[in-house]
């Protein structure tokens, strides 16, 4: 048998990704979640392991085949996911594509609600933790290259600023979700790159290629290119 020697500027490198929604369970039966297919998280994933990194994919609940070449970690909650991203570091680069439900539900209950003639559920609703401003923000054990997305529905670029400061990360891809691209669960997405340096307006390609560039573009990042 042949062995193929790892390849590629990743080589070496570990990097973890977060992709999907998370769910925020109600009841035993019901959830609340955000929109979003894992598309992009999955393929930044493949494409940071066919560039040699060993990647570690954090992923709430998609319909999306496991890519081959990376260690899967399978979460619902967004406490789940940011439990499993503190079990997965470190890592060179974080990669933060998971649309995490920004509440659950507080006082969840243990069987299923039962609808009540006239009444309401009496649901009570608390704040996620920010996964990725927690590990920003963190002096050891911070990625090196902490990245965020932003789907935005207006004021695209506006809104990345500000997440790329509140966020404390290196980097925010921000896409416009109201647009024809980067329809939620679409195959393509037109985003920009919004940092320090600036902000880059890529034209609208396939998420593998948008997954491609990026890795591209943060391997040079890494080594300080
Ligand atoms: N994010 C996270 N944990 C959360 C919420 C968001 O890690 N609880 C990450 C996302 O994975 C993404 C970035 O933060 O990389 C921006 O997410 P977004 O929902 O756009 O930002 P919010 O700060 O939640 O702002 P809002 O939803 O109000 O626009
Ligand atoms: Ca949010």
């Amino acid at each position: 048998e042949a062995y193929l020697a790892p390849s590629g500027p990743l080589v070496g490198k570990h990097v973890l990704v977060t992709s999907g929604p998370t769910h925020e369970p109600i009841d035993p039966v019901r959830y609340i979640a955000n929109r979003s297919s894992g598309k992009q998280g999955h393929a930044i994933a493949r494409a940071a392991a066919a560039a040699g990194a060993r990647v570690t994919l954090v992923s709430g609940p998609v319909d999306l085949p496991d890519p081959t070449g990376v260690t899967m970690v399978r979460v619902e909650s967004a406490r789940e996911m940011l439990d499993a991203v503190e079990k997965a570091l470190p890592a060179e680069i974080g990669i933060f594509a998971a649309a995490v439900a920004d509440w659950r539900v507080a006082n969840a209950g243990d069987q299923k609600l039962k609808k009540n003639a006239g009444a309401l559920p009496d649901l009570k609703l608390t704040e996620n933790p920010d996964i990725l401003a927690t590990i920003a923000h963190r002096n050891e054990g911070r990625p090196p290259l902490t990245i965020g997305f932003a789907a935005e529905t207006e004021n695209v670029i506006e809104h990345a600023k500000q997440k790329l400061a509140k966020k404390g990360c290196d980097l925010i891809v921000a896409n416009d979700v109201s647009i024809g691209t980067g329809v939620m669960g679409g195959d393509s997405n037109t985003v920009h790159l919004v940092s320090a340096s600036g902000v880059e307006t890529w034209p609208t390609l396939s998420k593998t290629e948008v997954a491609q560039r990026l890795v591209e573009r943060l391997g040079q990042m890494l080594k300080g290119a």
